[in-house]
């Protein structure tokens, strides 16, 4: 496992590290021992950087870490997130007093003293226009209740205004093989600012992995049954916004750029890190195989120029015209 700077926080962190949505809800039945079981598979391969949120089963993610962290003598860095308990999930709810209500309960879930990440998740527009709000978020960092707050952004736009607010030391964002844009602007302002850049979805909800086809069921509780369209949260978080049947074709094209003993998910991740901007990408998995696959992606060669290029095309001419100007 290789370790990123993320950003100015001081955290040194594995360039894959584990999404926790996955283990707490919307995915789905999970069971928490196997989710554990996931969990110290990533800490024995050298992951030590997990990001959850005070909604991942309301708390249930939260607390699975805490045990985890009970579990383990070695370093493990939590991000977590707040503000998606608001409902309705509202600009004007967004109040330094709801936020610092949600922080205590994370810290109660998480079971320390200071969270060392704290994420405001994916607030409303408005919200970015609010530097009250920011302020009271640089007063949470002296009184020590969080080392370091970011931003996890829907929208390209938000991340660039996010990063205005000098506060600010992460984003998360979507960034895969599917959803190309952030390397546009957003990664040269990040880099220049030395903002630690959290990618999330790398998979496109395992879309990317290869595994699936027209017949492929997902259970009632999974988002990728009930928000395929945005019913529930944006619809950009379910396959990173791209069309089911679409995605699939562009799948198997990529199938054919894969090096010899790569998984796709493999393929998936290193793109990723081919790009430098990036601090860490955050694969959800529910099972301990899936992040042995996952973390292996660290240790393989750099993908060849020829084949960036082609996934390239493969974006272009599949993906770009219903994704590339929507977030
Ligand atoms: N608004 C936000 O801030 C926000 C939104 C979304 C996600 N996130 C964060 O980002 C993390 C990652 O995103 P995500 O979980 O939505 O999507 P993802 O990482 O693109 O996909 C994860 C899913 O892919 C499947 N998978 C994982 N590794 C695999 C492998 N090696 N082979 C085959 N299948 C594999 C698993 O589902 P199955 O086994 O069920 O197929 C897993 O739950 C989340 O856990 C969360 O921490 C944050």
């Amino acid at each position: 496992m290789k370790y990123r700077n993320l950003g100015t926080t001081g955290m040194k962190i594995s360039e894959v590290s584990f999404g926790a949505w996955a283990i707490g809800s919307s995915w789905g039945a999970v069971d928490d021992k196997e989710s554990l079981a996931a969990l110290h598979k990533a800490v024995d391969l050298g992951v030590n950087f997990i990001d959850t949120a005070d909604v991942y089963g309301m708390g249930r993610s939260e607390k699975l870490i805490a045990r985890l962290r009970k579990e383990r003598s070695e370093p493990i860095f939590v991000a977590t997130k707040a503000g998606r308990k608001l409902d309705p999930h509202v600009a004007q709810k967004y109040t330094p007093q709801n936020i610092r209500g949600f922080v205590r309960q994370s810290l109660r879930n998480l079971q320390v003293e200071a969270l060392d990440l704290l994420q405001l998740h994916c607030p409303p527009t408005e919200v970015y226009y609010t530097p009250e709000l920011f302020e009271a978020l640089d007063g949470m960092v002296r009184e020590g209740l969080i080392r370091n707050y970011g931003v996890s952004v829907e929208k390209v736009e938000e991340a660039l205004k996010a990063i205005e607010y000098p506060g600010v030391k992460t984003i998360q964002i979507i960034f895969n093989m599917f959803r190309q844009r952030p390397a546009e602007l957003f990664f040269r302002e990040a880099r220049a600012r030395r903002i630690g850049v959290i990618v999330r979805v790398p998979l496109a909800s395992g879309l990317l992995t290869g595994k699936m086809s027209r017949t492929t069921k997902f259970d009632k509780e999974d988002h990728r049954n009930f928000n395929r369209k945005g019913q529930a949260f944006d619809r950009g978080e379910t396959f990173a916004g791209v069309d089911y049947e679409r995605g699939l074709q562009a799948v198997e094209e990529l199938k054919g750029l894969l090096p010899q003993g790569w998984s796709m998910a493999q393929l998936a991740l290193r793109w990723i890190l081919m790009h430098d901007a990036v601090s860490c990408t955050i694969p959800g998995a529910k099972r301990p195989d899936q992040v042995e696959d996952n973390c292996r992606a660290s240790d393989l060669p750099k993908i060849p120029g020829k084949s960036m290029k082609r996934i390239e095309e493969i974006y272009d001419e599949y993906i770009r015209g219903d994704v590339h100007q929507r977030w």
